[in-house]
């Protein structure tokens, strides 16, 4: 079934003492707070298994994960490490992995069957940068990025995945997608993925919106019918902010 989710990616923000307090606090209101909505953190590795332990109604992320199993790859963090952490879902080909470490669609591609094959559950971010979509190529940058990483899918495991889509424009840069130019993105994706896996995928599959998403524009954009949630950058950084676009739905 289709699920609301908002999901924070702390990015390389926060000491070990600022994450577990931030997440206190977070953990606190969703418990206090009963909703429908799935709250997600995505704190840096090496808070993980301490902010793990304070998160009993709040889902924990990675912000990434190898694209092998295990053995000599000095400096990588595997699916196995992640789990034992207690981490349940991983963000995968988020646009500064792409662009800034140089994360292909094959690289991708293998990260997140890897994830699923070790039960996590990928956040898989797609979106194009400024010139693409100037240039009216945006729809097919993202169905190039999505048919090369989700496409080798077998129907099962696709079921497990939540797709975050995020114009590369819109990160950090404080212009947000208008809520037009999100839903028909969104709505895109969602009949992208019908065509490959049928209607009852389609329909389950939540996609999130990222880029400049805050408590001042988070009901706009989350109100639309294709929209069914958020991953949230700087936004996320302070409990407050973060309550408050959880508390746009
Ligand atoms: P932002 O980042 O909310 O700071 O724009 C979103 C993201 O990169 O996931």
């Amino acid at each position: 079934m289709r699920k609301n989710i908002v999901a924070g990616n702390w990015k390389m923000n926060t000491t070990l003492q600022e994450g577990i307090a931030l997440a206190t606090s977070v953990e606190k209101w969703v418990s206090e707070h009963p909703s429908k909505v799935k709250v997600i953190v995505a704190p840096p590795f090496t808070h993980l298994s301490d902010v793990g332990k304070v998160l009993h109604h709040v889902g924990l992320s990675s912000q990434n994960c190898s694209s092998e199993v295990s053995g000599a790859y000095t400096g990588e963090v595997s699916v196995s490490m992640l789990t034992s952490v207690n981490a349940a879902y991983a963000i995968i080909g988020h646009s500064e992995r792409r662009s800034i470490y140089g994360e292909t669609d094959a690289i991708l591609a293998k990260k997140v069957k890897i994830a699923l094959q070790a039960g996590l559950t990928p956040i898989f971010c797609c979106g194009e940068i400024l010139k693409e979509r100037e240039s009216n190529i945006h729809f097919d940058v993202v169905r190039k990025q999505i048919e090369e990483a989700l496409f080798i899918l077998t129907p099962e495991e696709f079921s497990h995945i939540i797709i975050a889509y995020e114009p590369v424009w819109a990160i950090g840069t404080g212009v947000n997608a208008t809520p037009a130019q999100a839903q028909e993105m969104h709505q895109y994706i969602r009949k992208l993925i019908l065509s490959k896996f049928g209607a009852s995928l389609a329909d389950d599959l939540s996609i999130l919106y990222g880029g400049s998403c805050k408590p001042s524009n988070a009901h706009e954009l989350f109100a639309n019918p294709d929209v069914d949630g958020g991953l949230i950058g700087g936004a996320s950084l302070k409990a407050e902010d973060f309550i408050g676009i959880i508390q746009a739905f």
